[in-house]
């Protein structure tokens, strides 16, 4: 059976990854006619990505998962120490981007394509970082945590997830937001088809 915060870590990385594709989508299209519309839903999501995934899902990992893992498997310690640090190079690395991407929409062409090349590279990062987790980190952690960690674990993951799963309780001051960026951008994670 899979741990409720194991599947918690898949739900968001899921989340996540599903926004990360869609703007990349967006920097493909590029604003076409309508760079209101564009920036937009760009700011919005990366807006999302600052205010969830960086403040709930890793605090999750790093405070959390990972002091575990690295005690009862400690051959994965390189590993870990990889990942608290691309968790402490997130924060920066997205508002670096949101600072290019206004750059690019207040100061104009000459700064799209600096907005582009990071934006491309920090979502490279992220979806390697996540899929690192995934295949290093759950295993060893279903492998060797005892009943009483995952109890514990369990219990401490349910309280803060990232209402974009669509499976957990979610805040409603964070509606607006997803409706906003759910309504305009590109699939996988919208509806709408923003360029
Ligand atoms: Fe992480
Ligand atoms: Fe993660």
């Amino acid at each position: 059976m899979t741990h409720a915060s194991i599947q918690i870590i898949r739900d968001e990385h899921a989340a996540l990854a599903a926004m990360l594709r869609s703007l990349i989508l967006m920097v493909e299209r590029g604003p076409g006619d309508a760079p209101e519309q564009y920036f937009d839903v760009l700011r919005a999501m990366l807006f999302y990505i600052d205010e969830l995934p960086e403040r709930l899902h890793h605090p999750k990992e790093s405070e959390l998962l990972f002091p575990k893992v690295a005690h009862s498997a400690p051959q994965i310690a390189a590993v870990i120490a990889q990942l608290d640090k691309d968790h402490q190079r997130g924060e920066g690395a997205v508002r670096e981007l949101q600072h290019h991407l206004l750059a690019w929409e207040l100061l104009g062409e000459s700064r799209r394509t600096v907005f582009e090349t990071a934006a491309r590279s920090y979502v490279r990062f992220y979806l390697d970082h996540m899929n690192l987790e995934e295949r290093e980190i759950l295993p060893a952690a279903e492998q060797s945590l005892t009943a009483q960690e995952w109890t514990e674990l369990d219990a401490a993951f349910a309280t803060n997830c990232d209402p974009l799963t669509g499976k957990y309780p979610r805040d409603p001051i964070y509606d607006r937001l997803f409706t906003r960026i759910v309504m305009m951008a590109p699939a996988p994670i919208g509806l709408g088809s923003a360029r």
